[in-house]
């Protein structure tokens, strides 16, 4: 079939196979969440962070607390890292498992089958009973490309080698090169250097300076945003004459960890770019565009 129109002839016949590649590639992308995320980490955008995930109501960094964020529709969960004593990476955010499991003892000097032998859930509700802590890779296996991850590495003087295996897990389940620089992964981290050593190792993962109290004025943000997209302090830190440094950086800012509607709503009027957060309920009606 052929139409004539101003001269020109459309041979329908070849354009329908264009059409449903079209399709199917925007499909494919979509499923992939590469469409949806490549503006995630514009400026104009407010990222939602969930902290530890939703850690206000379900025990911090187990797959019951980042599944609740994913329900309750957080643009990232927080995943703060941990590294055994046979080398796997679990989700934790203490040296410890005092804390957040029923046991004793350096995770540096647990192996990940007697981390795994440990409740995590009872200390926060009974209805938690028996919650396992999990490992990286396990977060992995259950959200795939279905969430965006934003991962800590933490006390990497005590966790040597965690960038290497850190970038091994995300390389296994795609998670490196566009997909990573669209914005579904982030990596944050208060040691430059790992920060620096995961940049050399991969550049296209986004990378998140931490700045604590302590160091508030000591970096300067212009050799910071030569390796990192962002910075993320605590939210009491977080002045207007920081944030102005940062925009003129073209850093984002994510302040940790607030959990004061009118607070994050004071500090997206003033200029940052997210916030962390432990309790997610109180932020479904921020604008965040
Ligand atoms: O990563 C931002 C914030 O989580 C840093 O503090 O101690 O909760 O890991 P912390
Ligand atoms: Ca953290």
């Amino acid at each position: 079939m052929h139409y004539n129109i101003s001269k020109k002839v459309i041979n329908v016949k070849k354009i329908i196979p264009v059409i449903i590649l079209t399709i199917i590639i925007l499909f494919a992308l979509k499923i992939m969440n590469i469409t949806s995320d490549e503006d995630l980490l514009s400026r104009e955008n407010f990222l939602i962070i969930a902290h530890r995930g939703a850690s206000a109501y379900a025990p911090e960094h187990t797959l019951e607390s980042y599944r609740l964020a994913q329900e309750m529709g957080t643009d990232y969960i927080e995943i703060d890292l941990q590294m055994t004593k046979d080398g796997h990476l679990i989700a934790m955010h203490d040296l410890t498992v005092d804390r957040t499991t029923d046991g004793k003892g350096y995770v540096k000097d647990l192996t990940l089958e007697e981390i795994k032998s440990l409740d995590a859930g009872s200390w926060f509700s009974d209805a938690f009973k028996g919650v396992k802590v999990p490992t990286l890779e396990e977060v992995f296996e259950e959200f795939g490309h279905d969430a965006n991850y934003y991962i800590e590495t933490k006390n990497t003087d005590v966790n040597i080698g965690m960038e290497e295996e850190l970038i091994r897990l995300l390389e296994k389940y795609h998670l490196t090169g566009k997909v990573a620089s669209s914005g579904k992964v982030i990596i944050q981290s208060f040691d430059a250097e790992s920060l620096k050593r995961i940049h050399e190792m991969d550049e296209s993962i986004p990378l998140v300076q931490l700045i604590s109290k302590d160091e508030i004025n000591q970096y300067n943000l212009n050799e910071v945003k030569k390796y990192a997209l962002g910075v993320g302090t605590h939210f009491e830190l977080v002045s207007e004459e920081f944030i102005q440094q940062a925009k003129k950086a073209e850093l984002l800012i994510h302040p940790f960890t607030v959990d004061d509607l009118n607070m994050i709503k004071e500090l997206k009027d003033k200029g940052v770019t997210g916030v962390f957060t432990n309790d997610l309920a109180i932020t479904v009606n921020i604008d965040t565009e």
